[in-house]
């Protein structure tokens, strides 16, 4: 039935299509329509779906286009059928993972201003307080509690920076009682693409679930992402996406709470950009403050986060070292994100091994970290992901590169040809990357498509990024052999 009716959809649209000769193809709804006005006989819009749109439209329509400056985004996208253009309209992350959509570093106002408002005491005190449940095994009382608990801090702490545009709700699951928790702050211009943070609020204990603190293992990431997203209130950030901060129930029987949000979210379609994992951020356990898990996580995401580092925690008083490292499985609520094709990223206390011993015993408990200095790096880590992704509301548009912009790389015989597809912008450096994040090679380029001479590389998988003058990155792995 739901197939003859979208069969009788697609007649009705193709007969509307048919008073000229033309194509398919998917656009920005605002360019669309701004042709529709230009050339309305070249060009019928089919159907509209968020900000995009499905067109019908001339060859002459689109060479209209061409000559147009146009500012957000590379004019139409070419499909080879009216279903082919429904399916990428419809499934707008699928096209995003198979091209390589990259993010700008533009916000260094609103970046620098919450990051010197993120404070030590409020993430010790969360923890503290976290910990004081004695247990938030997911059966218990005390964890259903610690969920109820935190929806009324979280609603209190948007009140008291009189956020009209925040709500806190419970997400029930079919899998535990136990409900998470989710603050929505609605995006003041694109309020349909979704930004997530988020940490696991459950504990377990092997010695037995009743005295299972988890103060690193996650109350230290509920803190961590509590204290970000209060720096963005301080500051007055209000960001042009939506952004979304979410305490998972039930992460320790198996990614529960995050893997029905996840399965829920890829069934409507919600298009979340990029999700950010807090899941033990105050262990000090190796020479690097942060460990990037670079499996089951995207490498453009982690790429990005390197760059964040690389701008913001250089040197200086929010100086962040980084590495990288595996969990070697799907260790935590990235997994369940990954697993429905969303981008994800882990920054991690530690190298895998090297990260606190304690976890899951009774002796899971703050007093063994000292102080939250070490989860302090990562609440400004994440306040950087958080107004980077989401973006200032308002901030001059610097364009991000499209989703549907795609980097073509490829290494023959020392010789590395890069060709960018679908971009306006004029990209003028090329970087190479090795998995460590080590930088290898650094070179202006003149044009978006080009060959350039590698120096003596081992083998093995690198990053290949290059940057437009209006501070877009885009980036690529390529094997060198
Ligand atoms: N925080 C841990 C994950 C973790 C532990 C990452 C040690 C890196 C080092 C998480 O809460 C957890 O315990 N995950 C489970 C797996 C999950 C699928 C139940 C684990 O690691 O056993
Ligand atoms: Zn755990």
């Amino acid at each position: 039935m739901k197939t003859l009716l979208t069969l009788c959809l697609l007649v009705s649209f193709l007969g509307q299509a048919q008073n000229f000769e033309g194509f398919h193809a998917t656009m920005s709804l605002q360019d669309a329509k701004e042709l529709k006005k230009d050339v309305p006989a070249q060009v019928e819009i089919l159907k509209e779906y968020r900000n995009e749109a499905v067109v019908y439209m001339t060859e002459e329509a689109s060479h209209l286009l061409h000559d147009r400056v146009l500012v957000h985004g590379p004019g139409y996208i070419f499909m080879p059928s009216l279903e082919a253009a429904i399916e990428a309209v419809e499934h707008p992350r699928n096209r995003a993972r198979n091209s390589l959509l990259s993010f700008s570093i533009t916000e260094d106002v609103a970046v620098d201003a919450a990051i010197n408002v993120i404070n030590t005491q409020n993430i010790e005190n969360h923890i503290l307080e976290l910990e004081g449940y004695g247990t938030r095994y997911h059966t218990m009382a005390s964890a259903t509690q610690a969920a109820e608990d935190l929806k009324v801090k979280w609603e209190d702490m948007a009140a008291s920076y009189s956020r009209t545009d925040v709500s806190v709700r419970l997400f029930n699951h079919s899998g535990t009682g136990m409900p998470s928790v989710i603050m929505t702050i609605t995006g003041a211009e694109i309020p349909e693409e979704f930004v997530v943070v988020g940490g696991h609020l459950d504990s377990t204990s092997s010695q037995g679930n009743d005295d299972a603190p988890g103060a690193d293992d996650d109350a230290s990431g509920i803190a961590t992402i509590t204290e970000a997203v209060r720096a963005l209130f301080e500051t007055n950030f209000v960001p042009k996406r939506t952004i979304e901060v979410m305490a998972y129930a039930a992460e320790e029987i198996g990614l529960v709470g995050s893997n029905e949000i996840a399965t829920q979210y890829d069934n409507n379609n919600v298009d979340v950009i990029a999700v950010g994992q807090f899941d033990m951020t105050n262990y000090n356990g190796s020479t690097n403050d942060v460990s990037l898990i670079t499996d089951f996580t995207s490498g453009n995401l982690n790429l990005f986060m390197m760059n964040l580092m690389d701008h913001y925690n250089a040197s200086g008083e929010h100086a962040i070292t980084y590495a990288t490292s595996l969990c070697n499985y799907g260790c935590s609520d990235h997994a369940s994100w990954t697993g429905r094709g969303y981008w994800s990223t882990f920054p991690f206390e530690a190298n895998f091994g090297q990260h606190n011993g304690s976890i899951h015993t009774a002796g899971d408990v703050y007093s063994l970290s000292g102080t939250a200095v070490h989860a302090t790096k990562f609440a400004k880590l994440c306040a950087e992901f958080l107004i980077e992704i989401a973006k200032s509301e308002g901030s001059l548009g610097v364009p991000d590169v499209s989703v549907n912009t795609t980097l073509l790389v490829n290494v023959n015989q020392g010789v590395l040809q890069y060709d960018i597809q679908g971009s306006s912008q004029e990209f003028d450096a090329l970087q190479v990357h090795d998995l460590q994040g080590k930088l290898v090679l650094n070179k202006g380029i003149e044009t978006n498509q080009g060959q350039i001479a590698l120096p003596e590389m081992s083998t093995g998988i690198y990053v290949v990024s290059l940057a437009s003058a209006q501070q877009n990155s885009i980036s690529q792995k390529v094997l060198v052999k």
